[in-house]
């Protein structure tokens, strides 16, 4: 599972990452958030295409997820791409979606969390509505996309023994708290950021330190320079479904 893709250069070292861990066999499955993968806000179909073409299996959102213009009468077009299941019935796009690994079937979900973040609906209502469609005894993968650390330990633990893992997203900033749940749930608090290592979340640190001591506004551009992928391996049991490990991965420009 891949944490928020920023811009050129989080789809640049996505594409190579991705393809060296599918090619060795080292990952089954990759679930990549592409949230910010057009320009810093949104995607495309193209783009989504690309991410497909180097191996990922599903694409989750979060926030940012309309940040590209007419991206809501497309959404519907691409079963592997899924939006937040808590947005408001009638919403275009899927929060949730089934999937098939090299070797296992298995589900993802995608979640928004609601403190200090724009309001949806409830995020516990509506993952207890999903699993409740998703078929019996295939493992689900959840995508939290949420600012607070609190509101996504407490889903870790409202989910823990009812999926294989809670990561969230969101943040950009990689948590060092990977761990499996007392009943198998593998959780992290944020899988961390895919975009230009030098940065503020992504963005050029520039105009970002001019909006922080003047106030005055300004236009924050995707960064430039060598990226980081961030992300972690959950390794997870064939014949119950469950979580066996969970650890964080990092890889920098260039990707040997
Ligand atoms: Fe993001
Ligand atoms: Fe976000």
């Amino acid at each position: 599972m891949v944490g928020d893709v920023v811009g050129k250069p989080g789809r640049r070292i996505f594409a190579s990452v991705a393809r060296k861990l599918r090619d060795s066999n080292e990952v089954h499955a990759i679930v990549v958030n592409g949230e910010n993968a057009a320009a810093g806000s949104g995607i495309t179909l193209a783009l989504a295409e690309d991410f497909f073409a180097a191996g990922a299996d599903v694409i989750t959102l979060g926030d940012h997820t309309w940040g590209q213009r007419d991206f809501e009468g497309q959404i519907n077009s691409e079963r592997r791409i899924i939006r937040p299941a808590n947005y408001a019935s009638g919403v275009p796009g899927r929060g949730w979606v089934l999937a098939q690994s090299a070797v296992m079937p298995f589900a993802v979900v995608n979640l928004q969390g609601r403190v200090f973040m724009n309001p949806v609906d409830c995020p516990f209502r509506a993952v207890d509505a999903v699993l409740r469609e998703i078929p019996c005894g295939v493992p689900v993968l959840v995508d939290f996309h949420a600012e607070a650390t609190s509101e996504k330990i407490a889903m870790g633990l409202y989910l823990d023994g009812r999926v294989a893992a809670v990561v969230g997203t969101h943040t950009h900033v990689q948590t060092s708290d990977a761990k499996l749940l007392p009943n198998g749930t593998a959780y992290l608090t944020d899988l961390g950021m895919t975009g230009p290592e030098l940065s503020v979340l992504g963005r050029d640190h520039r105009p970002v330190l001019k909006k922080f001591t003047t106030g005055i506004p300004a236009r924050f551009e995707v960064a430039e320079g060598p990226a980081v992928l961030e992300g972690a391996i959950v390794d997870i049991n064939r014949e119950t479904g469950k979580a066996v490990s969970i650890r964080t991965v990092r890889y920098r420009e260039p990707v040997e």
